[in-house]
């Protein structure tokens, strides 16, 4: 197996480049802060942006930054001032952060922005080319590059890729404002994983996949053309042990040795012992909501005012994104929010607000994290907040209280937080009293349970659970559910089709012969499958059954003039060589009376979809509907049917986008076998593409070949991806 391939526009480092030297700072931010531990502990090679543009960096340096970070197992992707602005500070920034945080307001749909975001991906799936070998994993990290895993697929089209979002992915009704909506799912279905940190983001993309793109999902399968895409959810943890390890060392310290910054702090408390810290860490970023968080400070110390003297709101942002218009604003106005805030409630001894405005090295937060007695994070939109987790990691005596925002992604995982809604003061000015008083021992106990789950689902283990999923998802794909017809299997069920003495085929027809269609009638066939059907059909020592599940008229209408065989409504019919249909199985039908006006009920509830009436069967269709919502219906009807045919002869059949009552001593396997029986066979060919067509494959005896069309799991031996390769592989027999 050959090396994991880190893909992000971040690497863990930033350059800087002063009088002629060059600098290494740590970047900030989730993706750079937990992908690093990741990083350090592997093989692995980290491709991305170094932070300096073309412009930035004088031509003799550029050696010595290639060596600077392939000590650090990076390389660089070169963009010029003009890529930065369109790509990052552009469409990164202005148009699908905002989007994907549900500022809609904020969003910037620019043509120019879209195209540099192209070209830059680009730029990034060539260096992963030229990088990488044939059997090396690709990791594809966040927002910036969602179009990176298409473009490394369509040169390498069988390389195992994952991509990871690290933010939100909105619901629907938000992604498909997005002009380019299209184009970036497509791109982030050339990966073979995708993952999300929750749940709810994962139901966000598979439900526009299926409304924008039209695709099937099943589960968290997407199926595109000859490949299924796994979607799941992996919360990202923390290096729970870097910070626990960190803040050991930090209550170690004899106070010389600590920081000035800790020594703040610690006059602070020492000073005023029965007054608490709250603190929030942030990029300076509208998302993270620091602006309703003063103003709800501010509420809070209204509304009870017994705490003025009593608490001290200690706000670190980091300046990010600073060419963006909208963090300019954001910055001015929090200027003015603190200076306002700081000027009106102020006093001699105390000033409610301590802000900063810079990056901290690493020991100075571990020195705000454990001199803190709460933790206070207000993010509007937030797709983790890994600040949470590591505030809860350096609490070694346990006790701190988290006041966390149920907006952001770790609020799912962190229950024994106090989870607040940020829009509600109300409810924060409450909280931030509860926190005050909470008890050590509840502390305690609310800690501990969080600190156990961090430490068990740290960052490590999260990378491990996306990197087996996607090596299982890339064996499953090795020995597919049914094997992929080679070159080699067609030409060798070609020889044997040949040589046979007495051939027997059955071939379903929608989905298989011929494509769907919204109308099931107008699905009919053309002249080209005409043509094929004659020549096989009328091939010496051939049977040849058409097998489906449509009704006899239908049918008739279509084919009887040609003389076929045929098999309809799953078996109860047949017509052999021209002759009128007869009843295969003798079934019973008053039980459509009792069904009929249910299905007509969800006719009239779910748009779009209808009843097909067989003489023996009924059909509720429902692809015509929104994907979602019939989805959802279809699962309904399944339980009120199944309960209402307790245990009748009567059965459910849930075919593709279709569910059927029928009679159950009545499927396409029984036929099949009733005129395998007919006969001394020696070549059996089975083809068909959903659940009905089942039955065959199940029920023909091993030698026969069956053919499923599409990927999804099934108990033929064989399939092929279209109903193109379909008929591809049928000219063979003749
Ligand atoms: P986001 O990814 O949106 O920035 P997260 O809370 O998920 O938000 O991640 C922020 C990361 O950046 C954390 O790992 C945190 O430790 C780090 N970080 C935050 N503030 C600073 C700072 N002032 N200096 C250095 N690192 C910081
Ligand atoms: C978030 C994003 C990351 C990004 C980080 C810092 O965590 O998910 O992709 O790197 O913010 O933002 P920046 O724009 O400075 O890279």
């Amino acid at each position: 197996m050959g090396k994991t391939i880190i893909i992000s526009n971040r690497l863990p480092v930033q350059l800087q480049i002063s009088n002629g030297t060059i600098t290494a700072t740590p970047s900030v931010g989730g993706l750079a802060t937990g992908m690093k531990s990741v990083h350090s502990g592997s093989e692995s090679l980290w491709i991305g942006w170094s932070g300096l543009t073309d412009e930035e960096t004088p031509p003799e340096l550029e050696d010595d930054i290639d060596k600077a970070l392939a000590e650090q197992g990076c390389a660089k992707v070169n963009l010029n001032a003009q890529e930065i602005d369109g790509f990052y500070f552009g469409f990164s920034n202005r148009t699908v952060w905002p989007l994907f945080h549900y500022f809609l307001e904020y969003s910037e749909f620019e043509l120019d922005f879209w195209e540099t975001y192209k070209s830059v991906n680009q730029k990034f799936a060539d260096a992963i080319i030229e990088q990488s070998d044939e059997d090396d994993t690709i990791w594809v990290h966040d927002y910036q590059l969602m179009l990176v895993p298409q473009m490394v697929r369509e040169k390498r089209p069988n390389t195992t890729i994952g991509f990871f979002l690290h933010i939100p992915f909105p619901s629907y009704e938000i992604f498909r404002t997005l002009p380019w909506r299209k184009e970036v799912l497509e791109g982030l279905l050339g990966s073979d994983l995708i993952g999300f940190h929750t749940y709810d983001y994962e139901r966000h993309f598979l439900s526009s996949v299926r409304r924008l793109l039209g695709l099937d999902v099943s589960f968290n399968d997407v199926y595109l053309d000859n490949r299924v895409i796994k979607v799941d959810s992996f919360p990202m943890g923390i290096d729970y042990k870097k910070f626990k390890d960190a803040a050991i060392m930090h209550d170690s310290k004899k106070s010389k040795e600590r920081s000035d910054l800790q020594m703040r702090l610690d006059n602070h408390k020492a000073s005023a012992p029965d007054t608490k810290l709250i603190l929030s860490i942030d990029r300076l970023d509208y998302s993270k909501g620091i602006a309703k968080r003063l103003n709800a400070f501010e509420y809070f110390l209204k509304k009870y005012p017994e705490f003025k003297e009593k608490v001290r709101l200690i706000i670190l942002a980091v300046p990010s994104r600073s060419n963006v218009p909208q963090y300019q604003l954001l910055k001015k106005e929090i200027d003015e929010l603190v200076g306002r805030i700081n000027g009106e409630l102020s006093t001699v001894n105390w000033t409610p607000i301590w802000y900063f405005y810079r990056s901290l090295p690493f020991e100075s937060l571990i020195d705000l994290y454990t001199s803190s007695d709460i933790a206070w994070l207000t993010p509007l939109r937030d797709g983790m907040n890994l600040v949470a987790k590591e505030y809860i990691a350096t609490r070694t005596d346990q006790t701190g209280v988290l006041i966390l925002s149920e907006m952001a992604g770790s609020a799912y995982e962190m229950n024994e937080a106090l989870l607040i809604n940020p829009n509600n003061f109300e409810e924060q000015a409450d909280t931030l009293k509860q926190a005050f008083y909470m008890p050590v021992e509840e502390q305690i106990s609310r800690n501990s349970f969080l600190q156990k789950r961090l430490e068990r689902y740290n960052v490590e283990v999260w990378a491990n659970e996306f990197m087996n999923a996607l090596n299982e998802k890339r064996d499953i794909g090795k020995a597919f559910i049914s094997e992929k017809m080679s070159d080699k299997i067609l030409s060798d069920i070609q020889d044997s089709y040949v040589s046979a003495k007495k051939r027997l085929l059955f071939l379903d027809y929608d989905g298989t012969l011929a494509g769907f269609h919204k109308d099931p009638q107008k699905a009919s066939p053309d002249d080209d499958l005409y043509e094929l059907l004659d020549e096989l059909s009328g091939q010496e020592n051939t049977t040849l059954f058409l097998i489906s599940g449509r009704d006899k008229q239908t049918f008739g209408r279509w084919f009887l003039p040609k003389k076929y065989n045929m098999i309809v409504e799953h078996g109860v019919w047949i017509s052999k060589e021209g002759h009128d249909f007869k009843m295969l199985e003798q079934v019973k039908g008053e039980w459509m009376e009792k069904i009929r006006p249910v299905l007509e009920s969800f006719v009239d509830r779910t748009p779009g979809s209808f009843i097909e009436e067989k003489n023996y069967s009924l059909a509720w269709h429902y692809r015509n509907t929104d994907p979602d919502f019939g989805e959802k219906r279809a699962t309904e009807l399944n339980t009120v049917l199944r309960s209402l045919i307790g245990n009748d002869d009567i059965s459910v059949l849930n075919g593709n986008k279709v569910m059927e009552v029928k009679n159950s001593n009545v499927n396409k396997g029984r036929a099949a076998l009733r005129m395998l029986g007919e006969d001394d066979y020696d070549f059996v060919f089975a083809i068909g593409d959903d659940w009905t067509d089942e039955f065959m494959f199940q029920d023909l005896p091993n030698s026969a070949v069956t053919v499923k069309v599409g990927l999804q799991k099934t108990q033929a031996k064989y399939h092929v991806e279209s109903t193109k390769k379909v008929r591809e592989l049928l000219k063979r027999f003749i």
